[in-house]
């Protein structure tokens, strides 16, 4: 069953009712201004952090789901009747109701009683303001008379602590309105230089501030007495619940229609300029007043919207590919390229089930984030990785979350999960390799953000390849500290008391319990970091990383091979998780795919057999989970992993995350067939059929699909922020389509399925546009090349050394 469908042409996701299983959600906002916003008009908006600078309210958890948006209402006049064309909060049976969610956009409409209303919202690159764009046409023979109404609840900035300290926050709002215009100045009194404001083009019939006025008592959205009444009275909050409404009265004639724009927006002043006049308690306006001007007039609002649309043409066009199958099409040239800038923007913190409150962005996630979207984004690419290094502690560890408005390592959770310093050199790699600036290396960069503490990026990328080196357990495998890429493998735990949180706990010295993961993450990193070593003359340095990883190797194949797969852990007694001995968790999804990954395994056989045995024990239709049996109780030496019910989440659920990881060890076998299977099966394009039992939107990936061991085995949950999209769209294109950069030039090696006939792509590498087309004459996966109509040895090819701008690659696949 489907809600909606594709509209490929106009890259848009249109929803078709209003009554999704979960809220379909989208974000506005690509730089320092964001929103998240349902397909009924829910959600929020920020300036750059979403708790500490929240600007609206919304209501998580709460019933009817999806409580507290953008709320529009319009009311018949002669009747009395009013609604909202977004359906929520009212929840009339609307007719025609559309919802396209758009990159950076959506467009929320739908007609009642005649009358037709539609607003598009977005937000204007390089602006901290959203603009609502609402269109009204009269649809009736005859003359209406409506109301229009715009509303939104401020919150009180820090999203935190505006849910929670109410007796100080009822008793601290205030807001200003000046030329129709709202301010919300809650704290601008004193340590705050930053307002919000609510803005309408038209003349308004009036304006409302206080909640309690707008909703009356014990009223909720859905039915606010103010809208009933049909008149705002001007109401000025004092504390209490300061919100922002609007009312516009419009007389249309048959077929009339006519535009109204909302803006909502954040400014700063500057510290000495924040009153006016000086020495009052009133806003100063003066510079935020000309920027509400100028995007209250459609014309610029459209220009805006337009350049908006180019913004995000413009970073697809990096990487556009045409195969025989439509989901790989649109999730490469769309969707799943605009999810990977999400993740790039919002990392894990404001989704519809991130609450924008709990964590900043993380280490491992920001750096594994950078797989898909560093082509996109180079520039900002770089930023993160600076930013990222300059949270690593001089240890080589790292804190495993930073505020992304102090970018400021998060002491609330600290370090030691003995994963992340490699992601550090994971991204760095696919930044060079995408970029060829060696020059980010030279970049001196803090250790803990502390002054005087600098050392070029290099040595933090020697400092994580210590990390690991100097804390190896008694296999020889890497210690697994707090948890690895599992979060939830909680090996030095031992937690015993509800609510104590499984990642800060610590109850053992961490001496023994290894992890196979991290191991076979550090083969990976370290080989690229050798390769990084070379083409930097550093050849002794090379050597050293390669002797460590030779000597890594011996122990995986040693110690963490179990005869058919690869061992998952072991833990602090020393005993074996993920072995054919254990009667739960038997076999694992992580070891195994990314030992594969890291090349492990390829010449002896192991790695077939791991896949293989992946294949037979961990894949379901709905994709591969995590781990088999599931942990049917909790496990005191096993942690949070065994905290959740079989079947969800890291306790055997489909982990979308680390299936990418299975389909690109599948490539590295050159099993162009089982990869692409593999990938089709959480593709939410190829599963949009299913809505009813997928649930989550049909667009993005989610983090988690419900395992066979769930009673809603197939079952989509944590939608947008998560790994997934990153490492689906690096699988995709760079190993199953085979574009891969390199550090010299672009790879050509498609491990595609064997009944496609090729693909055609057109991707811009280094400033210069490869138009790519492969062509399938024989089953296997040996590629031959022609560049610019010449053949080349191998299938590597280097950029241009004439200045050309434009490059054809013809590839026959045999
Ligand atoms: C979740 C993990 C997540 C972690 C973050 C756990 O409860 O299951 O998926 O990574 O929290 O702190
Ligand atoms: C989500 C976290 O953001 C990520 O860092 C972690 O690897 C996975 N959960 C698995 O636990």
């Amino acid at each position: 069953m489907k809600f909606g469908y594709f509209d490929d042409q106009d890259r848009e996701y249109v929803i078709t009712r209003p009554d999704t299983p979960l809220p379909w959600i989208n974000y506005l906002g690509c730089q320092e201004y964001f929103g998240i916003i349902s397909n009924t008009a829910g959600g929020y908006s920020f300036y750059r952090d979403a708790r500490l600078r929240r600007l609206t309210r919304y209501r998580y958890n709460n019933v009817p789901m999806d409580c507290g948006g953008r709320y529009i209402y319009i009311r018949d006049n002669h009747s009395g009747r009013f609604w909202s064309p977004s359906w929520q909060p009212t929840r009339h049976d609307l007719g025609d109701y559309s919802c396209r969610h758009g990159l950076g956009y959506t467009v929320i409409g739908s007609a009642y009683e005649g009358i037709e209303a539609r607003t598009r919202y977005f937000i204007p690159l390089d602006e901290n303001l959203e603009i609502w764009q609402l269109t009204v046409v009269n649809r009736r023979t005859e003359p209406a008379r409506i109301s229009v109404f715009a509303s939104i609840e401020f919150c009180l900035w820090d999203a935190q602590d505006d849910a929670t300290n109410f007796q100080r926050n009822l008793s601290i709002g205030q807001v200003e309105v000046e030329d129709g215009i709202i301010y919300h100045k809650t704290e601008y009194r004193e340590r705050r230089n930053h307002f919000a404001y609510f803005a309408c083009s038209e003349p308004t019939a009036g304006f409302e501030t206080s909640r309690d006025a707008f909703l009356g008592p014990y009223r909720g959205w859905e039915a606010p007495a103010a809208v009933a009444a049909g008149q705002l009275c001007n109401s000025i909050a004092h504390g209490w619940s300061p919100m922002g409404a609007h009312q516009v009265n419009l007389d249309l004639a048959p077929r009339e229609s006519r535009q109204i724009l909302f803006v909502l927006g954040y400014h700063e002043n500057p510290v000495e300029q924040k009153f006016d006049p000086p020495g009052s308690q009133t806003i100063n306006k003066k510079l935020v007043k000309p920027v509400i001007a100028r995007y209250l007039d459609a014309k610029t609002a459209d220009a805006a919207f337009a350049r908006l649309r180019e913004h995000w043409d413009k970073l697809r066009s990096t990487c556009q590919v045409e195969t025989p199958d439509i989901h790989t099409n649109r999730m490469v040239n769309i969707w799943n390229a605009y999810q990977c800038m999400a993740t790039f923007n919002l990392s894990r913190s404001a989704s519809f089930y991130e609450s924008g409150i709990g964590r900043g962005l993380g280490f491992r996630d920001s750096n594994q984030d950078l797989l898909g979207f560093v082509h996109m984004a180079p520039c900002r690419a770089r930023q993160r990785i600076l930013d990222l290094a300059a949270t690593q502690l001089p240890s080589g560890g790292a804190y495993h979350q930073y505020q992304p408005l102090t970018k400021r390592g998060n002491n609330d959770i600290g370090g030691g999960f003995n994963d992340d310093p490699h992601w550090l050199i994971v991204g760095v790699s696919a930044y060079l390799k995408e970029t060829g600036d060696w020059s980010v290396l030279d970049e001196p960069v803090r250790y803990d953000n502390r002054p005087g503490s600098e050392t070029p990026l290099y040595e933090h990328l020697q400092r994580s390849f210590r990390y690991t080196v100097e804390r190896l357990g008694p296999h020889g495998l890497p210690l697994i500290g707090r948890a690895d890429w599992n979060d939830c493998l909680n090996l030095n735990c031992f937690s015993d008391t509800p609510g104590q949180s499984f990642q800060t706990t610590t109850s053992k010295d961490g001496k023994v319990a290894e992890s196979v993961f991290i191991a076979g993450l550090f083969v990976f990193a370290a080989r690229e970091l050798a390769a990084i070593a070379c083409r930097r003359g550093l050849n002794a340095d090379a050597a050293r990383y390669l002797n460590e990883v030779q000597k890594m190797e011996q122990a995986i194949c040693q110690h963490g091979w179990d005869g058919e797969w690869f061992l998952r852990a072991y833990d602090n007694a020393g005993a074996k998780i993920g072995a054919k001995e254990c009667k739960e968790g038997r076999i694992f999804i992580e070891s195994n795919s990314f030992c594969v990954l890291a090349g492990i395994g390829l010449d002896d056989g192991r790695a077939e057999k791991a896949l293989a045995a992946v294949g037979k024990h961990l894949a379901t239709p709905h994709g591969i989970v995590v781990q088999q049996p599931a942990y049917s109780g909790y496990y005191l030496h096993l942690g949070e992993i065994s905290s959740y019910p079989p079947g969800y989440k890291e306790n055997a659920g489909i982990f979308c995350h680390v299936n990418p990881w299975v389909v690109i060890a599948e490539t590295r076998l050159g099993h162009g067939d089982q990869a692409f299977d593999y990938y089709r099966r959480i593709n939410p394009s190829a599963r949009e059929e299913i809505s009813d039992v997928h649930r989550c939107e049909p667009y993005v990936y989610a983090q988690m699909i419900a395992g066979k061991d769930a009673p809603t085995f197939g079952e989509a949950k944590n939608s947008w922020l998560t790994g997934t999209a990153a490492w689906n769209y690096y699988a995709i294109v760079q190993w199953i389509l085979g574009l891969r950069a390199t550090f010299e030039g672009l790879l050509i090696a498609p491990v595609i399925p064997s009944q496609w006939p090729g693909f055609t792509a057109r991707r811009i590498y280094r400033g210069v546009v490869y138009k790519i087309a492969i062509e399938r004459k024989g089953n296997g996966n040996r590629v031959a090349l022609a560049v610019d109509g010449a053949p080349i040895e191998g299938n590597l090819v280097l950029p241009p050394r004439d200045g050309r701008r434009e490059v054809s690659i013809r590839g026959i696949l045999s």
